[in-house]
Formats: C-alpha cells, structure tokens, sequence
C-alpha cells in the first residue's frame, strides 16, 4: 500500500488525475471504477482538462460507478447518474453506451445488481478504481459491518451518511434517500488497481484506522490492507 499525504487538495487530485491520465495511455480501453461526492470533484475537473489538452482521449474507455441512490430517477439533479454528466460524461469524448451506472428505479434491485456485476466481467473486469471514503469508513456504500465478500447489493444508509450527504439536498436530511444500490466489496477488491482520495482533517482519523488498524467490516475501508496494489492520498 502505498500512502502519500499532501498539503492541498488541488495538488492531491492532480496527482490522482495523472495517475488515471497515465492508466489510459497505456491501455486506452481501460475499465475505470468511478466515484462520486465532493472529494473527486476536482479530480474529474483535472481529468477535463488533459482531455481538452489533447493528452488523453476517452473514446475507448469503460467506466462503471460505485454506487447509486434508490428512488432518485436518472435526472434527478442529486443522482449520480446527474453528478458524473455534470462532472465528466458531458465534457469529453466518452460514448454514451461506455459509462455504466446502477439504475436505483429498478424493479428489481437484486436482478440490476447481478446485471451490472455481468457487466463489469463482461468488459474484463476494472482496471482503475477510484474510490472515496466515508466519515464512518464506508467505501461505495459499503456500510461499516458490510460483508467483505458481498456483491454488489442494496443498502441501507446509515443516518452519519445520510447527514453528511444532506448538503447535497439543501441540508435536508429528509429528502436524502434512506437506500442505494452499491457495488459490493468482492467487486471493489477485484480491481486491478485502487486509487483512495481523502480530503481534510475530519477523516484523519478514520483514515488511521482503515489504514494501520485491524482488517475488520466495523471499518469497511480497512479491507484495502488485503488489496495488492492500492494507493492512498490524502490532504
Ligand atoms: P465525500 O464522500 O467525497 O463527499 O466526502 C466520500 C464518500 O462518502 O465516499
């Protein structure tokens, strides 16, 4: 595992960004694991910039995102399938038909979730999966106690999760929704490559623990310490 701190959250995320730029020009049809939420914000706003630069191309990469709120329809301005159009999808030359999201309106949540996880082996699995963490350690929606062998699943939020997102929702916690659908932890730990971004002070703590105490589901991110090829860097 390989663990970098640094000073400013621009210079983290231009370091993860060529991390990714450097895994796309090398393998052009590369599968990425995507993330949402505030941290790769300006990951994805770097990962725009080398696109309109010239330096990489997405027209030949896959990717498929972590995780997805039940209830929220695709255009909701608060789904993920909104925030990675907004972010990334719309700025570069991704095709459509490569960017994968779990549909968290579908009947059958059980059936998407086996859908997608067909999905992600019939494109040859991920080659780069970003990953973000949750102030209770939680890794997608991974929730603390969450089975390290799941697939991917529906989940219950935990309420710390529910409060930290409620920005998202005008700072109310009623509209955030009480599920979602996650990729499972065999899934995140089958990615060839791991990059973890953390962003202030408030997850330093968790951070420790996920990364120096014991491998255990009460601290989902801990499981990393298994995964052979992980890089953490946070500010
Ligand atoms: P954040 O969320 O980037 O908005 O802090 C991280 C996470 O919950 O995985």
């Amino acid at each position: 595992m390989n663990v970098r701190q640094f000073d400013r959250y621009e210079e983290m995320s231009r370091h993860a960004a060529f991390a990714v730029a450097a895994q796309i020009r090398q393998k052009p049809d590369s599968v990425l694991g995507l993330a949402t939420g505030s941290t790769p914000i300006a990951l994805y706003e770097d990962l725009v910039k080398l696109y309109q630069d010239g330096l990489i191309s997405f027209r030949n990469v896959k990717t498929f995102n972590l995780d997805e709120y039940c209830g929220l329809s695709t255009g909701h301005p608060e789904s993920y399938h909104s925030f990675m159009e907004q972010h990334l999808f719309s700025k570069i030359d991704i095709l459509k038909e490569n960017t994968h999201l779990m549909d968290g309106c579908a009947k059958d949540p059980a059936e998407e979730c086996r859908r997608y996880e067909a999905e992600i082996a019939a494109a040859g699995g991920i080659d780069l999966q970003i990953l973000g963490i949750g102030l209770d350690g939680h890794i997608g929606f991974n929730e603390p106690d969450s089975n390290f062998s799941a697939d991917s699943h529906m989940v219950e939020l935990d309420a710390s999760t529910r409060e930290a997102n409620a920005r998202f929702f005008n700072g109310d916690i009623a509209k955030v929704p009480t599920s979602a659908l996650t990729m499972g932890m065999r899934c995140i730990m089958s990615a060839r490559r791991v990059i973890l971004i953390s962003s202030g002070e408030k997850k330093h703590e968790i951070l420790k623990k996920a990364l120096s105490g014991p491998v255990c589901p009460e601290v989902p991110a801990s499981i990393l310490q298994l995964h052979p090829n992980v890089d953490i860097m946070f500010c």
